[in-house]
């Protein structure tokens, strides 16, 4: 059973017991509907120590494979380091600002996404490098919630030093970390860090980003 989201004044309600037991669930709170696994996708801290079996991870990457790109260029790599390959895994650990490693070292499985810089057909620079990249792990994110598996993207990383550690090529650039496992309970975060856990999943209105006809005029599609 997992422990669905309740707004932050009904926590208290959670019994003591659960509270020690459960992985959380934060299905997002729409205004409009959406599939199930946009609703459910969320970014845990707490992870299972449970290994992610490989032929599960190749689906995740498979689901990144298939993401569009521009003129189907594919920009993207992702170094994975599974906590069995204790190398590779402190590899990327060490690449992590100190608030991330604190809790992605509970993860099974670290990824490095990195992105292409430049077409491979002509040299000329790529301007939706990271653009792609980033819709090929949402897409990856998705497939890992349809798995049970939570995925926690970090941007507090080194890149430069990432680079030197796996030896990237200087055309390619480390643009985010991963964090992938099944979930874990919020008990064992420490005490700061189990807050943000629970607390309630926020986003902007619709009405703050959606558009129609000039810069600002909120669409009549969610103004209502
Ligand atoms: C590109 C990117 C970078 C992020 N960097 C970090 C990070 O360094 N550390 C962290 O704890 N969370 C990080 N996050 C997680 C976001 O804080 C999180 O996605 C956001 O608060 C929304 O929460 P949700 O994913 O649970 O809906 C990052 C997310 C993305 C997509």
């Amino acid at each position: 059973m997992l422990r669905t989201y309740l707004p932050s004044p009904f926590i208290h309600l959670i019994a003591d017991s659960d509270k020690r037991k459960i992985p959380m669930h934060k299905p997002a709170p729409t205004d409009f509907p959406v599939h199930d696994l946009i609703r459910d996708r969320w970014s845990p801290r707490a992870f299972a120590s449970k290994s992610v079996e490989p032929a599960v991870l190749g689906s995740l990457f498979e689901a990144a494979r298939w993401a569009p790109s521009s003129s189907n260029e594919q920009p993207w790599a992702y170094l994975v380091a599974t906590k069995d390959d204790a190398e590779s895994f402190a590899k990327t650990l060490s690449v992590l600002v100190d608030f991330n490693a604190g809790w992605a070292k509970q993860a099974p499985v670290l990824v490095v996404a990195v992105s292409k810089l430049k077409f491979h057909a002509n040299g000329n620079p790529n301007r939706n490098a990271f653009y792609d990249t980033g819709a090929a792990t949402a897409l990856l994110s998705v497939e890992a919630t349809a798995r049970g598996l939570g995925v926690h993207q970090m941007a507090g990383f080194d890149p430069a030093k990432a680079k030197e550690v796996f030896d990237i090529p200087a055309d390619w650039e480390p643009i985010a970390a991963l964090a992938i496992g099944y979930p874990g309970v919020p008990e064992s975060l420490p005490h700061g860090l189990r807050d943000r856990e629970v607390a309630p999943r926020t986003r902007k209105p619709l009405t703050e980003f959606v558009m129609s006809g000039h810069w600002g005029h909120t669409s009549p599609i969610v103004s209502r």
